[in-house]
């Protein structure tokens, strides 16, 4: 009986702990040397997998100037996006960077850095679907990144016929251009690089949102959220956040 109850109690325990915020302080990442980053790397010109097998990026190479202000090397973690949160307020990731946009939902869960970019969600069509703005995706079927802020605006529609995720962009197009789904909604940056590849693909002009992106961190860890904003403050300042973000993005026709 005694056992029981003592196995029962370890149990309970151990439960409650798996759920506990729990994160690395700032003083013990500058002890290990080492930041560790969560990232899903299917995400252009944000992060993804170059031809020769590296990760690069805009969110890929702000977070390694990050990393060379703040003297840490960057190991980067890649997984599926929704996996991030969870992986930040466990504290197996010190941080995140995934074009992630800042939400109200997401701020009970991790807190952000300041902005280091913007986006809008947009939508992505065959050129034959008919489909010109929002308000015709009423019935049809759509395809999300799970977990995305495309998703939630999606799920939230309830004009929509159904919402299909996918786990990722890549994946959604592939099946948009396959006609297996009448329309994306995803960022709009990557909804450029997504369609290159097809033909017959456009991307609707009609901004569905304003979108903030930042880099998420374990709720509480604002040793780490001062140090991570005053790198981005330097970089910044510096000119270097622009040139990164300009090597990825045309200038001319983008805000940022
Ligand atoms: N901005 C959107 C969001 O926060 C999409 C981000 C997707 N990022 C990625 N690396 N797959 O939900």
């Amino acid at each position: 009986m005694k056992k029981l109850l003592a196995f029962i109690l370890c149990a309970v325990m151990v439960l409650s702990f798996a759920g506990c915020a729990s994160f690395r302080p700032y003083s013990e990442i500058e002890a290990d040397g080492k930041l560790i980053v969560a990232t899903n790397a299917t995400f252009p010109p944000y992060e993804f997998i170059d031809d020769n097998g590296d990760f690069a990026g805009i969110d890929i190479e702000i977070i390694e100037a990050v990393g060379e202000y703040l003297g840490l090397e960057v190991v980067i973690e890649n997984m599926e996006f929704d996996s991030i949160i969870t992986s930040v307020s466990t504290g197996k990731a010190d941080i995140g960077i995934a074009g992630m946009t800042v939400t109200e939902d997401r701020l009970k869960n991790v807190d952000f850095s300041e902005t280091y970019a913007t986006g809008k969600q947009v939508i992505i069509t065959s050129s034959e679907s008919g489909i010109k703005g929002v308000a015709d995706l009423a019935g049809k079927k759509v395809g999300v990144q799970t977990g995305t802020t495309g998703d939630i605006y999606a799920s939230d529609d309830s004009s929509i016929g159904s919402v299909e995720q996918y786990n990722s962009g890549t994946e959604a197009v592939l099946a948009l251009s396959q006609g297996k789904i009448d329309a994306v909604i995803i960022d709009n940056e990557p909804a450029k690089k997504y369609i290159e590849k097809y033909e017959g693909l456009v991307i609707i002009d009609e901004e569905y949102t304003f979108e903030e992106y930042a880099m998420c961190i374990a709720k509480g860890n604002d040793e780490l959220t001062a140090k991570i904003n005053e790198a981005l403050k330097a970089l910044e300042d510096k000119g270097t956040l622009k040139s990164i973000i300009d090597k990825y993005i045309n200038a001319d026709t983008d805000e940022k």
